[in-house]
């Protein structure tokens, strides 16, 4: 017998008619997590959490659980949680499809984890230009205050909680987690020096936990379904289910929830495959920041472990599939204008090193480069990476090494002959353009 290997769990009510509504949500069970967990006390949260392996869901993987415990308890000052739903990097699209479809799962996670850490104030960072997910998740929230599941003595349990959504400006940087602390208390979004880590001096300078969108969801279920339920799915080090969002040239592109360590050939196939007549030529693990892998890699478990013994990372889940219709110098030219764009400027290496990058990048495309060209972006890299103040300079590195290190020869050909005309762009196009508008550009 075949066993299905979609795992619908934070995507379970998605198709639900109005699954956005408090209603629809609790018909299916919601809420039961939050009123499991105010019967248990904080620590015993915390332990639950902790004994289901959850990882943080928003790029590093860090052990949920732990993260939580390094909040001090007995202290005076006021404890905070803030939720990351700022996603921004290219190719990641996992928070904001789950915060429209079932934003409750978000809210009741947030209760849960406020509860557990000690925070009578939640913060939710959310992406600004998605104006309709903000106005979904004030929806939310309001409803969740009418029924009593946030405010003053949530369920007669004595605990109090407010939730804040928070719109930013649309900086990628801000995705950053202390950078995210400064825009939210007003200040421009720069990532702020550690330590003090957050679960020291984070927001207002008291204890902060942050957390991902898809991490907090995560936690519902834990409560209600038990972490051993949780973590009999995944791998030996990488448990539970996740949404892996398959983008580019596949058939048909959307969110798979799947048990962590699930391979790419097999999302592929689910995805109804590359688009007919082509084939798989390289893809990201995890957004643009993760170093790219290729056909080689269709086996590698996509679990945290798997991913980096094949020299990448899980990051974001985010699996951009590209055939071979698509120039790899165009595509690292593209994202690197990208963080050229974001970078906050804080530091040199950054500041300097992107701009440089697409110049270089651009003269390759155009086939105006040099032989040279290609050691100079090695060495670019080599001056970012683990030079810079945050990780945004070491995701622009990464993708560059890795597109030089398998498609050397790409980079070489933009010494003579323009990315257009080795792979024009029409052929890579998903859906060519007919309309008189388009065809006029
Ligand atoms: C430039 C940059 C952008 C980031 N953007 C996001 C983001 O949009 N959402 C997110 O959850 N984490 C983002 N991160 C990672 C956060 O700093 C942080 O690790 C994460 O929110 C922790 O949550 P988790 O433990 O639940 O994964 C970003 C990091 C960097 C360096
Ligand atoms: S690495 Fe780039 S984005 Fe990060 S602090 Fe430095 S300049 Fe800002």
């Amino acid at each position: 017998m075949s066993i299905d290997p979609l795992t619908p769990v934070l995507t379970d009510t998605w198709d639900r008619d109005r699954s956005w509504t408090l209603e629809t949500y609790e018909d299916a069970g919601g809420y039961r997590g939050l009123h499991k967990a105010l019967a248990l006390t904080p620590a015993e949260v915390i332990s639950a959490v902790k004994d289901s392996g959850l990882r943080g869901r928003g790029g590093a993987g860090f052990p949920t659980g732990m993260k939580w415990d390094f909040i001090p308890t007995g202290d005076d000052k006021p404890h905070y949680l803030v939720v990351n739903a700022d996603e921004s990097e290219p190719g990641t699209c996992k928070d904001i499809p789950l915060m429209l479809a079932a934003p409750h799962t978000l809210i009741e996670g947030v209760i849960i984890s406020s509860y557990a850490i000690g925070a009578r104030h939640a913060f939710v960072y959310v992406r600004g230009e998605v104006l309709h997910v903000v106005r979904r998740l004030h929806q939310a929230v309001r409803e969740a205050y009418r029924a009593g599941h946030v405010g003053a003595d949530i369920h007669g349990s004595g605990y109090d909680l407010d939730i804040i959504v928070h719109a930013g400006a649309g900086a990628y940087i801000c995705g950053e987690e202390t950078a995210l602390l400064d825009s939210l208390e007003g200040r421009r979004g720069q990532p702020r020096l550690r330590p003090p880590f957050p679960a020291i001096a984070g927001l207002y300078a008291g204890p902060t936990v942050i957390n991902n969108v898809e991490s907090i969801a995560s936690v519902p279920v834990i409560l209600d379904q038990g972490p051993d339920w949780f973590s009999s799915m995944g791998t030996e080090k990488s448990k539970g289910m996740t949404l892996y969002s398959v983008s580019g040239h596949v058939e048909q592109p959307g969110q798979f929830e799947a048990p962590l360590g699930i391979t790419l050939r097999r999302l592929v196939e689910l995805a109804g495959g590359v688009r007919a007549g082509h084939q798989l030529k390289f893809w990201t693990p995890g957004g643009s920041s993760t170093p790219i892998l290729t056909d080689e890699h269709l086996d590698v478990p996509l679990d945290y472990e798997g991913i980096a013994a094949a020299g990448s990372m899980l990051g974001t889940k985010a699996l951009q599939i590209f055939d071979e219709t698509v120039s790899v110098v165009r595509t690292t030219l593209r994202w690197v204008e990208f963080y050229k764009h974001e970078s906050c400027g804080k530091c040199t290496p950054c500041r300097e090193g992107t701009w440089w990058m697409v110049q270089v990048l651009q003269r390759l495309e155009a086939g105006k480069g040099s032989e040279e060209d290609v050691d100079l972006l090695l060495d670019m890299s080599d001056n970012m990476a683990g030079r810079s103040f945050c990780a945004l300079a070491d995701g622009t590195a990464a993708c560059v090494l890795s597109a030089i290190q398998y498609f050397r020869d790409e980079f070489v050909a933009g010494s003579h002959t323009p990315a257009w005309e080795l792979f024009p762009y029409a052929a890579s196009m998903l859906h060519p353009v007919t309309s008189a508008v388009g065809a006029a550009r």
